[in-house]
């Protein structure tokens, strides 16, 4: 025995990963889904839920000034690998995205503190505000700690209620001014491995568990403002109306038909009317506009395409219109190497070393950056994610665990010979 208390050389237990994840559904969880939107007690509470997980182990938590998490687990060579994911989700989310990745890392840390002294430190980290659901901002910690992060971009975003970010994260411990000392917790960092449920449709339709990432997608997203007049929905004649929404709602279209024109992908996922009744014509309308695409060319075609019909409906519903950049993220590639050790897992345990691109943002995208990078997916039943739906067989689960202990393992081995420094 060690003293994490469990018999040296066992194996990662999925099972008991899967009873986490449970057990934290339940806790942060209600009927519509998981409720652990960043900067709320919800999520202060699946952060207090990971800390008790972490109890037993010999590591030292601490919490960086961005909010991240941080868990070590030290070794007797130079160097970390870090390991890790999120546990915020969107309102009404699903009860996997992220929080597999976390609980993933802490049995994985939990194996290795078992099987006694390691040659590097391996570090897992829980990052602060991946989803972006409050405030439009994805990946606030992870940006902060690979330097991301401009904080005059961020700190007057406001939510529905009009709370500003900056305000808001400090009540939460981040220290905005000193953020650029989170980026010291990467210091010596050789690599950075996250498992994450695949949130598409691609290895389920295949008959895969689990695969390897490639890399993630480019990302716009930007806040559109449309200001016509707001009159009266029965006395105003419809040759005489400035209706913001139809100018709005014009352009949600047009921003489909841009993403079905380049193969890329194209939301409107939300909008605001004001004064949102139903006796008025609206006078203002705000839509959220996110377009994804692999090919960086393509995503700016199809933001110019965006752009040009906003005008084109803003004009013809004699309304003005503006743009504000919320969040962007360039296509971004993994680590050759690394995404070569995960599919060559991904072979050993299904006979077939599956390599997909990642449509949803992670924290690796910011990670990849600044750190050799890669990341494990295993399948989403039905492809669905970002909903209470979101689900993946249990013995999938299990097998992913599995594969990341393996890849983790791996990537330990090799950074502690040497190969695949950097940082
Ligand atoms: C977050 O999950 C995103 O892909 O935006
Ligand atoms: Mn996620
Ligand atoms: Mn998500």
């Amino acid at each position: 025995m060690t003293s994490s208390g469990l018999p040296q050389n066992a194996g990662p237990d999925g099972a008991r990963v899967v009873a986490m994840l449970r057990e934290l559904a339940e806790l942060t969880g209600d009927e519509a889904g998981a409720q652990r939107v960043a900067w709320t007690d919800v999520w202060q509470t699946a952060r207090a839920f990971l800390r008790e997980q972490l109890r037993e182990l010999p590591v030292t938590i601490r919490t960086d000034t961005a909010g991240n998490q941080w868990a070590r687990l030290p070794g007797g060579g130079s160097g970390t690998v870090i390991i890790g994911s999120h546990l915020d989700s969107v309102p009404d989310g699903g009860w996997l995205d992220g929080a597999y990745g976390v609980m993933c890392a802490v049995e994985v840390l939990r194996t290795l503190a078992a099987r006694g002294p390691l040659p590097c430190t391996v570090a897992l980290v829980e990052w602060a505000d991946e989803e972006g659901a409050r405030f439009g901002h994805s990946l606030f910690g992870s940006s902060a700690v690979a330097g991301m992060l401009n904080v005059a971009d961020v700190r007057e975003l406001a939510d529905g209620s009009g709370q500003r970010l900056g305000e808001v994260v400090t009540e939460h411990g981040v220290r905005l001014d000193d953020l650029d000392e989170a980026r010291q917790e990467i210091h010596g960092a050789r690599a950075y491995l996250e498992a994450h449920i695949e949130q598409g449709p691609v290895l389920e339709r295949e008959g895969l568990p689990i695969g390897a990432v490639s890399g993630t997608v480019g990302v716009e997203r930007h806040r559109v403002t449309f200001r016509g007049q707001t009159a009266h929905s029965g006395s105003t004649p419809m040759d005489m109306r400035r209706d913001a929404f139809l100018a709005a709602a014009a352009t949600a279209l047009a921003v489909r038909d841009s993403a079905v024109r380049h193969r890329g992908v194209g939301t409107v996922g939300a909008v605001s009317l004001r004064p949102c009744i139903v006796t008025a014509v609206a006078g203002e309308a705000v839509i959220l506009v996110d377009q994804r695409h692999p090919d960086g060319g393509a995503l700016t075609a199809m933001l110019g395409e965006a752009h040009r019909a906003s005008t084109e409906a803003a004009n013809a519903e004699g309304c003005t219109v503006s743009w504000e950049p919320v969040f962007r993220a360039r296509p971004q590639p993994f680590a050759d190497e690394l995404v070569n050790v995960v599919r060559e897992v991904c072979t050993e345990f299904t006979g077939q070393g599956r390599v997909l691109p990642s449509w949803a943002l992670h924290d690796a995208t910011q990670m990849a950056g600044v750190v050799p990078t890669a990341m494990l997916f295993t399948s989403s039943t039905k492809g669905i994610s970002h909903a209470r739906e979101e689900d993946t067989p249990e013995e999938h689960l299990r097998l992913g665990v599995e594969a990341f202990y393996r890849t983790v393992s791996h990537v330990i081995a090799r950074t502690s010979a040497g190969a695949g420094s950097a940082g």
